[in-house]
Order: structure tokens, then C-alpha cells, then sequence
């Protein structure tokens, strides 16, 4: 089935999730195993080495690259390994990549701390400003790796002036989409090259394990991270890749309600006395709302917002309830943190002082709970600042 025809939500229930042929089993099987058998040299049913392949993987990168729109998926053990193998697959000794200044902060750390170690050299850059990228490219530019919205400051870049700009410099665009899932953007539609996901987030969407995929454009793309997954084998197990084909099947379903949640707790939020900023990119007043418009078909459910100073942060985290203090997004409970000492600590007091990350902000992954009881607990939180 191509994905054209069908509706975004048929697409992940069925694509790669058709019934298993020998049994009809309606569910993929686990493939749990490490080789399988040849009837003779250089004769097999198209899988030699688990490292190289497995059916389940196979199942979940075809649903995979079809609900994000591309040509070919590859799965990775995490969405850091993900993120490794495209530098990997594209960047050599020399190459320069332009990173937006404020993503998910192990991202600068992975290129700063081991990637730049073997010679790549790479910019930080607010990609939300079309001209101070286009400034920063060199001839050296191979990729430019935006997320949009940003994590935690909910910036969005436009990802179409953004693609032209590395085209037109003969690099590629490659899109950390975690924080939307395909569901709500579709990035390879606006002329990006490559997507990436942390799985772990939405695509799982249910906070039981850890994951991570490119889906990319071109077949010289696919043979590369194909000869990635076999010649450095950070693949996915065949049970997380069975957990992520699950949580697809209800992605559509589950994204309707964090977005109408997300929108119902960020207008709370905007509304009361003792949050400072609210930065939600589905409030009018947010200075990109008509891009939000143009590119995501709708705000998702990830909300930063200001309290004022580090002690406020914590006196609403130690109060909440139904909101669990915890680190990561995406799952079916809504998730709340702090960025400065969790997801960004990595970036330094200087680094985040940089981009206007302060101690005071907390971003929330707003779940799919009822939304009255989300705002209540918020409510009983925010009363101890
Ligand atoms: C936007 C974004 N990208 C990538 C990652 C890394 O993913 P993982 O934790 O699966 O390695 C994260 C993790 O929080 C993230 O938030």
C-alpha cells in the first residue's frame, strides 16, 4: 500500500503492519533471533545476520518512512544514535555543519564533545533567522540540523527558506522532528532532506523504551545508513522495534488529544498570576504563530514556561502530582522539567545564558489524561510560588 492513498492514520495501522503470512497473526512478530538458516551459499530468504537485518526492524522502518512521507527509514538504538549515524553517513574530516543554537541538548554535546573530535567543524547558529544562516555557510557545509519548534524555547525555524538556503549552498536539511512527530509536520514536504526522531518521544508514545530513526530521501541515503546499522550496529532490538509499531498504531489518535490538552493548559497558563512567560507556539501572541500555521498542522503539546527564578521552578516541581517530574516527552502522561538542570544542563551556565534559557523555566510534555485534572494539579503547584 503507498501512502498517498490512504489517510495518515491507515497509514501507520497498516503500512508494515499488514498480518504476518505464515500464521495471520494480525500483530508483527518478535523476531527474536541472532542468524537464519541458508539453503546454500549465497541463498537465503533475505536476511543473513541480525545486525544486517531483521523482520521486525524491516516491518517498522517500511511504516516508518510512510507516515513521515520519505523513501527509506533506518532504525537506531536511540535517538542520539540517530543523530550519530547521520554524521557518520554524510560528514567526513573537513565538512562543517550549521546546527540551530538551542536543540535538544545533547545534540551540540554529541557534536562538540565526540563528533568535532574527529575533525568535523561545526557552527550554532538561530536558525530562525533565514539571513544569519545563510551568512553562516561555507563551502565546506554539508548539513544544516534544525529542530522546530526548539527544545525547550519553542522558536520554530521555516523549514522551506531554510532547505533553499542549503540547497542553493549545495548542503542537505535534516530535521529533528521529535517534538511535533509526523503526525503534526511533515518537514521532507517543505523541502528537507532528512528527518530524524527520537522514537523514545511520541512515535513510542508511552515512555517504555528508547529508540531512534532517519528517514531520508535519496537511495545513496538509505545505502549509507543501511551499511551504518550493519558496519556499526547501534540498531534497535527487535522488542523496542515491536513497541514502536505499536505505539504508531495509536499516533493519530494519541497526537489529537495532547494537542487539544496542550492547548487547553498553555491558555491556562497564559492566563495566570504567577507564570511570567508562557512560550507555546498555538498562542496568537507568539511572535511566530502564522508559521505555525504555514508548516505544523497543529501546536503540539510541548510548553515551556517562566517562573521567575530557580526556587520557583522547584517549589512548583515539588508540588505537583498528577505531573511527574521527569526527564524526557511524548509519553501518554504529562511529563514536567527542568530544563536548566536536566535536558540543557549539558550546555553550561554560559551556554545557556546564551540562547535566554533561565533556571526559572519549566517545560512540560502536556499527556493525554483529562485536562481538568492537569490544570487543577498545575493550579495547586503554582499556588506554592
Ligand atoms: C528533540 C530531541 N531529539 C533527540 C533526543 C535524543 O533522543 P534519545 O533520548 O532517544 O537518545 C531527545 C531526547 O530527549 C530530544 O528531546
Amino acid at each position: 500500500m503507498k501512502k498517498k492513498e490512504l489517510g495518515f492514520a491507515t497509514t501507520a495501522i497498516h503500512v508494515g503492519q499488514e498480518p504476518e503470512p505464515s500464521t495471520g497473526a494480525v500483530t508483527v512478530p518478535i523476531f527474536l533471533t541472532s542468524t537464519y538458516v541458508q539453503e546454500e551459499i549465497g541463498k537465503n530468504k533475505g536476511y543473513e545476520y541480525a545486525r544486517v537485518s531483521n523482520p521486525t526492524r524491516t516491518r517498522l522502518e517500511q511504516n516508518l518512512a510512510a507516515v513521515e512521507g520519505g523513501r527509506s527509514a533506518h532504525v537506531f538504538g536511540s535517538g542520539m544514535a540517530a543523530t550519530t549515524a547521520v554524521t557518520q553517513a554524510f560528514l567526513k574530516q573537513g565538512d562543517h555543519l550549521i546546527c540551530g543554537h538551542d536543540t535538544y541538548g545533547g545534540t551540540p554535546r554529541l557534536f562538540n564533545q565526540v563528533i568535532a573530535n574527529y575533525g568535523v567543524e561545526f557552527s550554532y547558529v538561530n536558525t530562525s533567522d533565514p539571513a544569519a544562516v545563510k551568512k553562516a555557510m561555507r563551502r565546506n557545509t554539508k548539513i544544516i540540523w534544525i529542530e522546530t519548534p526548539t527544545n525547550p524555547l519553542m522558536v520554530l525555524t521555516d523549514i522551506q527558506a531554510i532547505a533553499k538556503i542549503a540547497h542553493d549552498g549545495g548542503a542537505e536539511l535534516a530535521v529533528d522532528n521529535t517534538f511535533m512527530s509526523p503526525y503534526l509536520q511533515s518537514p521532507l514536504e517543505f523541502g528537507a532532506d532528512m528527518v530524524v526522531h527520537s522514537t523514545t518521544k511520541f512515535l513510542n508514545g508511552h515512555s517504555d523504551g528508547l529508540g531512534g530513526v532517519v528517514v531520508a530521501t535519496k537511495p545513496e541515503h538509505a545505502e549509507k545508513l543501511a551499511f551504518l546499522q550493519k558496519a556499526v550496529g547501534a540498531i534497535l532490538s527487535p522488542f523496542e522495534c515491536w513497541l514502536v509499531l505499536r505505539g504508531v498504531k495509536t499516533l493519530a489518535v494519541r497526537m489529537e488529544k495532547h494537542e487539544s490538552n496542550g492547548r487547553a493548559v498553555a491558555a491556562f497558563l497564559n492566563k495566570h498570576r504567577k507564570v511570567k512567560k508562557v512560550f507555546y507556539p498555538g498562542l496568537p501572541d507568539h511572535p511566530q504563530f502564522k508559521l505555525a500555521k504555514k508548516q505544523m498542522r497543529g501546536f503540539g503539546s510541548m510548553i515551556t514556561f517562566e517562573t521567575g527564578s530557580l526556587e520557583n521552578a522547584n517549589k512548583l516541581l515539588r508540588r505537583v502530582q498528577v505531573c511527574f517530574l521527569a526527564e524526557s516527552l511524548g509519553g501518554v502522561e504529562t511529563l514536567i522539567s527542568h530544563p536548566a538542570t536536566m535536558t540543557h544542563a549539558a550546555l553550561g551556565v554560559e551556554g545557556r545564558r546564551k540562547i535566554g534559557l533561565t533556571d526559572g523555566l519549566v517545560r512540560i510534555s502536556v499527556g493525554i489524561e483529562d485536562v481538568d485534572d492537569l490544570i487543577a494539579d498545575l493550579d495547586q503547584a503554582l499556588s506554592a510560588i
